[in-house]
């Protein structure tokens, strides 16, 4: 599998997302997914945006969006992310009552279920948890605002996830969030992830089409060191 990039519209001007989306999707080399990063000023001092703007979004581009929900109860206002068309939807596990029951919610209603932890908070307690889930994000900075530095420490987490799925215990793509960068991309791939979301790398970039595009090939080029 290709390595999957997630240009994340947080660092896009957000009274152009239209634009933007497109700006990021166009050809072979474009946007496997968009990140959409929904903050409630609760679970994350910082305050985004929701549903009204998923749906517009959802009307203005064809690539899929993949909703990182940063807020408290998931339980009752993920599943209409879903409902609305979103690919993935994700949850952080910190805030989420039941997160058995989110995922068999967003999965009934259509989309793929992701969980995601802070870099605090440990794998280990979700791993039963994570058979339910099509999606682990592991978050590299603490959420709520992009442009931070990258995490290393957490590809220990990265890489525990990786040996579950290698060996048949956990059937996840593995995401990561937070800093990812041309510096720090490689070193995240070799770790074993899968989907590399990137805000302020690509909307930063003078060109961010070209910025996901190499993105993706130095990613590939660690998958391919990494698995021989
Ligand atoms: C942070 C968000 C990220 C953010 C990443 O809480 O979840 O998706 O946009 O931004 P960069 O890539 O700039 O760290
Ligand atoms: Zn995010």
């Amino acid at each position: 599998m290709r390595p999957l990039i997630a240009p994340s519209i947080l660092s896009a001007d957000f009274a152009r997302l239209a634009d933007e989306a497109a700006v990021v999707s166009a050809g072979a080399d474009g946007a496997d997914w968009l990140h959409v990063d929904v903050m409630d000023a609760h679970f994350v001092p910082n305050l985004t945006l929701g549903l009204p703007v998923v749906e517009s979004l959802l009307k203005a581009t064809t690539t899929p969006l993949d909703c990182h929900l940063m807020i408290d109860d998931p339980d009752r206002w993920a599943p209409a992310y879903a409902e609305a068309g979103a690919y993935n939807v994700t949850v952080h596990a910190e805030a989420a009552a039941d997160p058995v029951m989110v995922a068999k919610d967003l999965r009934a209603a259509g989309a793929r279920a992701g969980l995601s932890i802070k870099p605090g908070t440990p794998l280990e307690p979700y791993v039963e948890i994570l058979r339910h889930y099509d999606t682990l994000l592991v978050m590299s900075v603490e959420p709520g605002f992009g442009g931070q530095d990258f995490m290393p420490e957490v590809l220990d987490k990265v890489r525990a996830a990786r040996r579950l799925v290698d060996t048949g215990h956990l059937q996840l793509l593995l995401e990561i969030d937070g800093g990812i960068s041309a510096s720090t991309i490689e070193a995240a791939a070799e770790a074993g992830v899968d989907c590399f979301v990137a805000g302020s790398a690509v909307y930063g970039a003078d060109d961010p089409g070209r910025a996901v595009a190499a993105l993706r090939a130095r990613a590939a080029s660690a998958h391919d060191r990494w698995r021989g």
